[in-house]
Formats: structure tokens, C-alpha cells, sequence
């Protein structure tokens, strides 16, 4: 991968420039960032003491709907930046933009079950020339933590628990919201966040410590971010969380020596909401002067509204606590980021671009493309589904069948409920004529009705808010009482379309064995309905991937794909690790998802093997059934035999290719000497001779099986 480099030539020269025009605690100015708009902060902006401004009312003000920005506010207050401050260092507007603007995407989660990293980029460019018609021009955004751990209520904001997977959506968000200039008015700069190993928080439990070793941060956790700052992402956020004992806005080993020193990223980092004035919590500040210091000198250049960078760098760099390099160090990446976002050129938003930039036809078509994509068809029995012509009266329930802004998902501040519309009213729409639909609003009136129907589709799952920023779950099942909707339902002899609306994988396999058909439908956003119906019916043929891997019970996990294999693995005598109570493996494994149409699998081919590489590994796929569809091809390897236990099985590519009923095609996968490369016992990259084995499959499980030596 090739790192894009943030450094120009000419931008060096201007902040140089700059910088020997200011004062201390115009430089200090630069790293504070608020969260208000009011008179007093325009002051503060006025005397040079503000670098950002962040458009949130709280650090929860993305969970659920907050007021947005605006170009005319935005342009107000940047007027007094630009035209009325000492030196004119225009503001960086901040919000939070995860997944969609006005048009509301899936939750990051549902768009990594899509696998097609395209449409990825461009949810993420939609998002961005939306947003920065309001004015902002920085997101906090993408999330590419690794969640292995689904209690983790942030597993929705992430793209699961597989580091090859997150880095390829990672890299194709930061090239939706960047582009390859962000200066451009409808682009904004990214931020990876939230670095690193935050996912890893005990128990699932946010905010918690997390132990993760070197080896482990490097193979699974850093390789998504590494991937943003290789695709030249321009900020990064440091995560609330202590990982080996070591507070992460604390964190200098991970903030300066591997992420500027290793990787040579170049633009800034901001800290998260108040985490630096929080390393007092942690104890390892005594006060909120000290944790300045420290966060400073680990490598945070901006301070996310605590206020703690304003208050106290002056007297700790008079103390002689803190050297003026380092403040300068960190106002010189602000800075850099600012002449490469264009402010100092282009500091106001066009006030007339809102008007038409929002929910357009093509954004809708795009976010309605994106959730058809993430859907993942997880059974369907006797081809129940597509719902075409033999099911003449069709019930349509549940507690979310009439949902509209619960189908945004977590952090969808700007959606509008009034601009979606809901499962029912989009089925309504879509149904072949002759169908009559039946519509229930309480389950005591659904089972009184259900005698006259021939089908019921059941629309079950979380509401947004049991997602998201600390909104972690003890229980992986569905809600209290949702289960016994569906139960009701089939022991009246009903056949049962379940719907699950979801920011995490639940544990639902009592649902899905009484259910005829599943379609995890994650939430899907704006157009959410539409994709749903266009599935139901088959207009649109389903083609999501599990992101993440379905556990059987909430205490089976952390359970990913990806593990070890253990000194006794399934399969080894009479030992292997197992629960007395339980099956073994997972439900659903990683990778898995159905489709209307039947792919096969055949002559697995694979090139001479030279450790110097490349190696080409391929496989034709087939599409058997008689629609045609869409089949995510995945390539897992396992190094057999090295000098560190290594993983079962690691993804290293996959395609998703078009087939027509009947059609074949090759697909062929390159990989790289990098790809076969680990993390060894010094915790240094390796590259070790011996036996591989490889898949070329539908999902983590299934597929051809080959093997190479790499000799050297
Ligand atoms: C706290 C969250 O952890 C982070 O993801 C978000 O970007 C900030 N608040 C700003 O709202």
C-alpha cells in the first residue's frame, strides 16, 4: 500500500510562515477545540484561543437526532476567525457524520456485511458533499476499531471483528470523505478513529481497560488504522480506554512511536470528548495540568472540549514541564491539515449548496444500493423467499414493522424520520398486485388475525439505542418478550419471514429455527424499507456477508474466526475446548450469507510459489440457480507450521462478482509476500518457509481447499 503523503512542499512553507507570527496562546488556541456556537466562544474565537468547532450539544449528541449545522452559522462564526483574529486561522467544523448525513446509510456494521468496498467510498462521498454543504468540513469518522466482543454496543459502528475486511472499508471510506484532494468543496477530512484497540474493552463493557498483546495490536487491531493513514487520512482520535496499563491519550509508545515514527502519519490527532482531562480518572495525572502534559507530549495535538490544552499548557511549558517544540509540533499538524482542507482558501460554505445537496435522487439510490447489499439472508427454507406469487395474503408485524427513524441506527443525527419511510409502508409500495396485506398494530390483535393470513413477515430486533456509544448488553438475545411474538406465530401454524434489525450479531437461534426465512437487516438506514421490500419480493436478490461471527449463546463470547488452534482443538482425542452445555463452534460463521440463486465452487488453481511473489491463487465460480445474483468469493489461508502460534484461518481477499444463471468466471487473487508476513516473537514483521493451506470459498467455513510450500 502506498502511503499518501500529507506533505507538500509549498503547505511547509506557509505553516513556518505562520507559525513564527504566533504567539503562545495563539498556538495553544489552536489545539482547543469547543462545542458551542454562543457569544462568549465567539470571543474565545475572536482572541485567537479556538482551532475547531465541534457541532454537538453533548458527547452523546449523535444518538438520536440533534440539531445540525448550518453554512449560514458555520460562515458566522468562521467570519470572526477569518476576518476579525490576529492572524485570520480560519475554524475547522467538526461533527459527527458516521454513516450519512441527511440520507442516512447502514450502520457501519450492515455496510461491511455488503463486502463491496466501492460502494463504501461512495456512501462515504455522498455523506461528505452533504455534510459539507451545512458547513462542516471535518467527521469523526470511520470507526475501524476490531470488535471481537458483541456485547460492545460500538460493534455497529465498526466493520466487525476481521483486520483484512476493516482495512479495505477503512480505506475506501477515507477515499469516499477525502477524495483525492480535500479541499474540494464537497469533501471533508476523515478521522480514523478510535486508536487503538478500543474494541477490546473487557467484558464488552465501553470506556473499559483493555489487555492486548504487542503481537496481537499489530496482526488484528493496528492494521485498519495503518490502512486509513496509507490511504492519507488526515486526523486520528485517541481512544477513551487504558490498554496495557496506559491510557491511550497517554499513550506515546502508540502515538508517536508507531503512528509517526513507523507509519509516518502527518496529520494531527484530537483527543476523544474529555479523555484527556479523564487520565485524572485513570491515575495516572494528578490534576488536569499534568494529564495536559502528558497528553501533549504522547502525541494528542487537539483537545476535544475539555478545555484542559487551554487552561494549562501555558504554565506547564513556563514550568518547563512541557518543551515549546512539542506545542509547536502539534499546532504545525493542525495547521497542515487546515492549508490541505483549503480553509485558508475557501473558509465559507456556499449558503445556496444545501439546497440541493441533500437526499438527492442518486443519494437515496446509492443508500438504498448499499442496504440491499448488507442484507444477509441467514435461511430460507423451501425457497420461501422471494415472496413472488404464492402467498396471496401476507401479514406484516412486529414491533419495528412501522419504525421509521429507528431504522437510521446509531449516530444518524441528521436523519429525519419524516424523510424514510417505514418496512410496512415500503412493502405496501412494492407488492405485486393481488397480494393483500394485513397490518396489525399489537400482537394480541396480530394472533386474533393471523387465521386469515398465509404468511407472516415478523420485524423483530434493537431499537438504536441498545447500540452504539455505551450502550453495551449483558444478553445477546433478542429484547424482552420478541421472541414469544414469533413462538405465538408459528404454533398457530403460520409460516414465518423474520426480520432482524440489529447493531450487533445476536444470539437467535431459536428464532431462526422457527423461522421459514431470515434476513438480517443490521439498520439499514434511509432507504432501509425500500431494500427490504425489493428483497421480500425479489426485485432485489440478497448478497450480504457476515461481518462478524453468530454466536449460539451471549457466553460464548468473544468468539471470531480467527482464533488459534489450541494444543487441543476440536477433533483432538477426547480433549478439545469446548462448553459442557453448548455445541460447538458458532451458529452463523463469518463470512456466511445466502442468496436467491446457488454458486458452486470448482478447479482451484494456484501459480509456482516464489518467496519473492506474487502468488496467484483462483478458483471459477458458478452460478447453478436460475436468477442471477451476486456471490462475495472469499480466499482464507492458514500457515501451518511457525515459530508463533498463528490463526486457524485468515481472510486475505475476497471478490464479489456478478453471475448470470449458468455463468462462470474465474477469479483470481494475487497475494503478497506482506500477506503471508506475521507479527513474530520480537514483534517484528516475519516471513517464515513452510506449509500453507488455502480456501477459496463462500464463507469461513466452507470452500476448495489447496496448499502451498513457500521455500526459500
Ligand atoms: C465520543 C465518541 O466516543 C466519539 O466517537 C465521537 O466522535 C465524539 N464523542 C464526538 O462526538
Amino acid at each position: 500500500m502506498s502511503n499518501i503523503n500529507l506533505l507538500r512542499e509549498p503547505v511547509e512553507e506557509k505553516i513556518n510562515d505562520l507559525l513564527s507570527q504566533m504567539t503562545k496562546e495563539e498556538k495553544i488556541g489552536q489545539t482547543n477545540q469547543l462545542h458551542a456556537f454562543g457569544e462568549p466562544e465567539k470571543e474565545a474565537v475572536r482572541q485567537g484561543q479556538v482551532g475547531s468547532i465541534l457541532n454537538a450539544t453533548s458527547a452523546f449528541a449523535g444518538i438520536g437526532a440533534s440539531p445540525s449545522a448550518s453554512a449560514e452559522i458555520c460562515n458566522a462564526i468562521q467570519r470572526v476567525a477569518f476576518a476579525e483574529s490576529r492572524l485570520k486561522i480560519p475554524l475547522l467544523f467538526g461533527r459527527d457524520v458516521i454513516h450519512g448525513y441527511r440520507t442516512v446509510f447502514p450502520i457501519p456494521l450492515g455496510q461491511a456485511a455488503s463486502w463491496n468496498p466501492e460502494l463504501v467510498e461512495l456512501a462515504a462521498a455522498v455523506a461528505a458533499s452533504e455534510a459539507s454543504a451545512d458547513g462542516i468540513k471535518w467527521t469523526f469518522a470511520p470507526m475501524v476499531d476490531i470488535a471481537r466482543d458483541p456485547r460492545w454496543g460500538r460493534v455497529a459502528e465498526g466493520s466487525g471483528e476481521d483486520p483484512y475486511l476493516a482495512s479495505t472499508m477503512s480505506a475506501a471510506a477515507v477515499r469516499g470523505f477525502q477524495g483525492t484532494d480535500m479541499s474540494a468543496a464537497h469533501k471533508i477530512v476523515a478521522c480514523a478513529k478510535h486508536y487503538v484497540g478500543y474494541g477490546g474493552a473487557e467484558g464488552g463493557r465501553d470506556y473499559e481497560s483493555a489487555e492486548i498483546s504487542m503481537r496481537t495490536l499489530r496482526d488484528i487491531y493496528l492494521p485498519s488504522f495503518r490502512a486509513a493513514v496509507d490511504a492519507g487520512v488526515g486526523t486520528l482520535m485517541a481512544a477513551f480506554h487504558d490498554i496495557n496499563g496506559v491510557p491511550m491519550s497517554a499513550h506515546r509508545q502508540l502515538l508517536t512511536d508507531v503512528l509517526r515514527l513507523e507509519w509516518g502519519f502527518k496529520g494531527f490527532v484530537v483527543s476523544d470528548w474529555a479523555s484527556i482531562e479523564e487520565l485524572v480518572n485513570h491515575g495516572v495525572a494528578r490534576h488536569r495540568a499534568d494529564a495536559a502534559a502528558l497528553a501533549l507530549f504522547a502525541g494528542v495535538d487537539m483537545d476535544m472540549v475539555s478545555g484542559t490544552y487551554i487552561e494549562n499548557l501555558g504554565s506547564m511549558l513556563e514550568q518547563g514541564h512541557l518543551s515549546p517544540e512539542i506545542l509547536d509540533e502539534a499546532v504545525r499538524r493542525i495547521l497542515r491539515i487546515k492549508f490541505l482542507a483549503g480553509l485558508f482558501e475557501h473558509p465559507y460554505t456556499d449558503p445556496r449548496r444545501a439546497a440541493t445537496a441533500m437526499l438527492t435522487k442518486e443519494n437515496r439510490h446509492a443508500a438504498c444500493l448499499l442496504a440491499q447489499q448488507s442484507i444477509v439472508l441467514l435461511k430460507n427454507e423451501v425457497s420461501i423467499l422471494p415472496l413472488e406469487n404464492h402467498f396471496r395474503r401476507i401479514a406484516i408485524l412486529g414491533p419495528h414493522a412501522h419504525s421509521r427513524g429507528e431504522l437510521f441506527g446509531t449516530w444518524s443525527p441528521d436523519g429525519r424520520p419524516e424523510e424514510t419511510i417505514s418496512i410496512a409502508e415500503a412493502v405496501k409500495e412494492a407488492a405485486p398486485q393481488g397480494v393483500e396485506l394485513i397490518f396489525a398494530e399489537s400482537s394480541d390483535e396480530a394472533i386474533r388475525r393471523i387465521k386469515e393470513v398465509d404468511l407472516a413477515v415478523l420485524v423483530l430486533g434493537e431499537h438504536p439505542i441498545r447500540s452504539g456509544e455505551n450502550s453495551n448488553v449483558s444478553d445477546l438475545s433478542l429484547p424482552p418478550g420478541q421472541r414469544q411474538f414469533l413462538e405465538a406465530l408459528v404454533a398457530q401454524g403460520i409460516p414465518v419471514v423474520l426480520i432482524v434489525l440489529a447493531g450487533r450479531p445476536l444470539a437467535i437461534p431459536e428464532e431462526i429455527r422457527l423461522s421459514k426465512a431470515v434476513l438480517y437487516a443490521w439498520h439499514p438506514g434511509t432507504e432501509g424499507g425500500r431494500a427490504l421490500a425489493d428483497i421480500l419480493f425479489g426485485y432485489a436478490n440478497p448478497s450480504g456477508k457476515l461481518p462478524v461471527t453468530m454466536p449460539r449463546a451471549t457466553g460464548q463470547v468473544p468468539i471470531y474466526y480467527n482464533h488459534k488452534n489450541s494444543g487441543r482443538p476440536i477433533g483432538w482425542q477426547d480433549f478439545a475446548f469446548r462448553y459442557v452445555d453448548l455445541p460447538h463452534g458458532p451458529l452463523l460463521p463469518f463470512g456466511y450469507g445466502l442468496s436467491y440463486t446457488t454458486f458452486q465452487y470448482n478447479n482451484l488453481a494456484v501459480s509456482a510459489i516464489a518467496s519473492s511473489g506474487p502468488y496467484d491463487i483462483s478458483a471459477e465460480v458458478t452460478n447453478t440457480g436460475t436468477r442471477s445474483g451476486s456471490e462475495v468469493v472469499q480466499l482464507y489461508l492458514r500457515d501451518l507450521v511457525a515459530s508463533v502460534t498463528r490463526p486457524v484461518k485468515e481472510l486475505k481477499g475476497f471478490q464479489r462478482v456478478a453471475l448470470k444463471p449458468g455463468e462462470t468466471k474465474r477469479v483470481t487473487f494475487t497475494l503478497k509476500p506482506s500477506d503471508l508476513t506475521f507479527t513474530g516473537m520480537n514483534d517484528l514483521p516475519l516471513l517464515e518457509p513452510g506449509e500453507f493451506h488455502f480456501w477459496v470459498g463462500p464463507n469461513s467455513t466452507e470452500g476448495l481447499q489447496g496448499r502451498f510450500e513457500l521455500e526459500f
